[in-house]
């Protein structure tokens, strides 16, 4: 399926500065169906609120057996309120510097029982974790409403800064995405975000941005907490979401994959398990929404 992504065209080129410091230059290359598209116009950057970090949550005992695999040994298991996915962690001696995987832009059915307009949203970044006082991530979010009509957004934030959608990627639910976060340094990065289905991805060199300890990298789908009301989105039901191909690399050139990740699995208010993320292999796992 990667392959619809032929000959690209390097459009346009944008250069935001966002408060005092944050600054971003942005590039799309677009090649829609061999079609030339008028990337000036589509380069657009909409700002929102930031999304608000992982709510940490003391582990639980797991009420739920273990991915498959013969390979579960190694892996932690953890619980969150708001995460589903993969959190791997490298050390200051050897810091992150990129992390990729493709993945499908959720594709959302309306959970019963819960209200609606709801949510779910899948993306890759660094420091999630264990780094408290910044986050530099980019993913898809998309939104059911009440008569099951979605729609999916590609977006990036460098946390606690603003979340900006990203116009010039347009996504359908279900669209193979790609998404690359590279942190050059400890304030500089550079996010190449993809719809690899239609044909899509933009380039975003981001500099300023709040100091990263560059120590851990996470593949998530997440309930996350809408950044003006500070309160978790109801949670949709969605297909099997698959990150493949799911890698890091550190300054020495390591490649961290999926083994000895914790595979964090999410539970709701009550306690009741709304995602699992089981691991496949070393490059490959699936969030599946229970
Ligand atoms: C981002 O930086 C790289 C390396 O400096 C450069 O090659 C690339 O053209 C830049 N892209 C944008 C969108 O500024
Ligand atoms: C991600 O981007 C960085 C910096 O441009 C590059 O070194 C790395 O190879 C990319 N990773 C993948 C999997 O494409
Ligand atoms: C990070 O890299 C940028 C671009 O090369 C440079 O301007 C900046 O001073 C560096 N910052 C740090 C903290 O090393
Ligand atoms: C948790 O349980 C309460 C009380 O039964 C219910 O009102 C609420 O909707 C539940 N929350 C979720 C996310 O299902």
């Amino acid at each position: 399926m990667w392959s619809l992504v032929r000959q690209a065209l390097v459009g346009s080129l944008a250069v935001w500065s966002v408060a005092a410091e944050l600054t971003f230059v942005a590039e799309a290359v677009i090649e829609h169906d061999g079609t030339v598209v008028d990337v000036t116009s589509q380069l657009d950057f909409v700002k929102v609120p930031p999304r608000q970090r992982w709510q940490h949550r003391s582990p639980r005992r797991p009420n739920a057996p273990p991915g498959r695999g013969a390979n579960t040994k190694r892996d932690t298991i953890s619980y969150s309120g708001n995460w589903c996915g993969a959190s791997q962690h490298s050390t200051t001696q050897d810091q992150i510097v990129s992390s990729f995987s493709y993945f499908t832009a959720p594709n959302l059915k309306l959970r019963p029982r819960i209200p609606q307009t709801q949510y779910a949203a899948a993306w890759v970044g660094i420091d999630g974790a264990s780094c408290t006082q910044a986050l530099f991530q980019a993913g898809v979010t998309t939104v059911v409403n009440a008569n099951g009509g979605q729609s999916s957004n590609a977006w990036w934030q460098w946390y606690p800064e603003a979340s900006f959608q990203i116009k010039g990627v347009p996504v359908k639910p279900g669209d193979w995405m790609s998404v690359n976060v590279t942190a050059i340094n400890a304030t500089t990065g550079r996010i190449v975000i993809s719809n690899v289905q239609q044909g899509y991805s933009v380039t975003l060199n981001v500099s300023n941005g709040p100091r990263l300890c560059r120590v851990d990298t996470e593949w998530i789908v997440e309930d996350f907490y809408e950044g003006d009301t500070g309160q978790q989105v109801p949670f949709a039901w969605f297909d099997d979401l698959w990150f493949v191909d799911a890698a890091a690399k550190t300054v020495k050139g390591k490649s961290i994959g999926i083994n000895g990740a914790a595979m964090v699995q999410l539970q709701n208010e009550n306690g009741t398990l709304v995602c699992k993320a089981e691991k496949y292999d070393n490059a490959n796992f699936v969030a599946i929404a229970g």
